[in-house]
């Protein structure tokens, strides 16, 4: 095997990274680059890197003209034709080096993964924004609150006809009833414990709370994977974050527009716990060797397109007197580990995915 020019950090990278000598022939990439082009390091290392392609949009010249000029390059999409393959649609970024052999390092970034990645990162500010938003208008809410239910006890105390209490008796119940929406709107603040946790015993507690909750209507598989690690994670939150995902599946399955697709296809509710190990995952721009992917999925109606873009945020609901909070909740909760929490849907099958790093010990966020 030639010798290695990149560090071994390279390989943590989700980016492919090349070096290539004067005539173009590669010197070294990393695993990205294999993963990407398909190729061993091996069968990578000496060939001419143009000989990969029978198409490259210019490519080639822009690297040649990079050697010349001793001048970085950026091309947005660029799209590489394979012989017998699906053509790679990347952005390159080309550097010039100085190294024993190597005189030019390219960087290609497949754009699907761009483009997730960015928006990752978008759904991260975004949270964080409401969250920050929530936090600050739930206190607002709340002071106010306890005054307001203090003075209608008071008025209520100097009613001398009782059938007015009626009234006051509204404004404390709803004062009540705000006041706990507002606890549950600060409660994701609390500082998570974290300590080992099993992810199979997570979904079990989940299968068993919702089995309880709902008996009748809907089963729920498990196709799990036994060999996962634990996880380092607060147990609580991965068990509310895990039902109300699995809750919301239940009712989209038992709502009456779940009951009409059902029966419509002929097919019972059924939920799936899926448990996996995924490699090397890009989360919010930071790379996990190894993470958990968790997937919840139903074979309901589906979420309508207009509202599954805006489903992680608060207040947004598809339900009759659904208060649209829990998937911000279990966003939140997964992102406190790091993690995040997507979602894919058409009719007939709703995948909620949870992806949580498992190699490192995480802090609260
Ligand atoms: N598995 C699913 N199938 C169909 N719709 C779903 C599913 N999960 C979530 N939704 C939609 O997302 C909305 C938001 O969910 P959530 O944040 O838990 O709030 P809530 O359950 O209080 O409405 C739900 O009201 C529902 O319309
Ligand atoms: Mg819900």
């Amino acid at each position: 095997m030639s010798e290695r020019l990149l560090g071994s950090g390279v390989d943590m990278l989700a980016t492919a990274v090349l070096l290539l000598d004067r005539c173009l022939v590669i010197c070294d990439a990393n695993l990205a680059a294999e993963t990407l082009l398909g190729l061993s390091r091996r069968a990578l290392v000496g060939t001419v890197f143009p000989t990969l392609f029978s198409e490259m949009q210019g490519l080639d010249e822009q690297l040649r003209f990079t050697m010349d000029a001793q001048r970085g390059f950026w091309d947005n999409d660029v799209r590489l034709v394979r012989v017998n393959r699906e053509p790679l649609h990347v952005n390159c970024l080309g550097s010039p080096v100085d190294m024993p052999d190597a005189v030019l390092l390219l960087e290609l970034r497949k754009i699907e993964q761009q483009v997730r990645i960015e928006r990752e990162a978008l759904q991260l500010t975004q949270s964080q924004a409401n969250r920050e938003l929530i936090r600050n208008l739930a206190h607002e809410i709340k002071n106010p609150l306890g005054g307001l239910r203090g003075s209608a006890q008071l008025l209520e105390h100097e009613l001398d006809r009782p059938e007015l209490r009626e009234y006051t008796q509204v404004i404390i119940k709803e004062a009540d009833r705000l006041q706990m929406l507002m606890e549950r709107l600060l409660t994701p603040h609390r500082v998570p414990t974290f300590g080992d946790v099993n992810i199979h015993e997570v979904c079990e507690r989940v299968r068993t709370l919702v089995l309880a909750e709902f008996p009748r209507g809907i089963g729920i598989r498990r196709d799990y994977d036994t060999s996962l690690p634990d996880l380092c994670g607060d147990r609580e939150q991965l068990i509310q974050a895990v039902l109300n995902v699995t809750r919301n599946a239940v009712q989209a399955l038992l709502g009456p527009e779940g009951v009409a697709w059902l029966e419509a296809c002929g097919a019972s509710g059924q939920i799936t716990f899926r448990t996996r190990i995924a490699w090397g995952v890009t989360i919010a721009r930071e790379r996990h060797r190894l993470a958990l992917d968790l997937q919840v999925i139903d074979n309901g109606p589906g979420i309508p397109t207009e509202m599954v873009d805006r489903i992680f945020y608060p207040l947004v609901s598809g339900r009759e007197g659904g208060t649209g909070l829990g998937l911000t909740l279990a966003q939140t909760f997964i992102q406190h580990h790091h993690g995040m929490v997507e979602c894919q849907s058409e009719p007939g099958r709703t995948v909620f995915r949870f992806l949580v790093p498992i190699s490192e010990r995480p802090g609260a966020r």
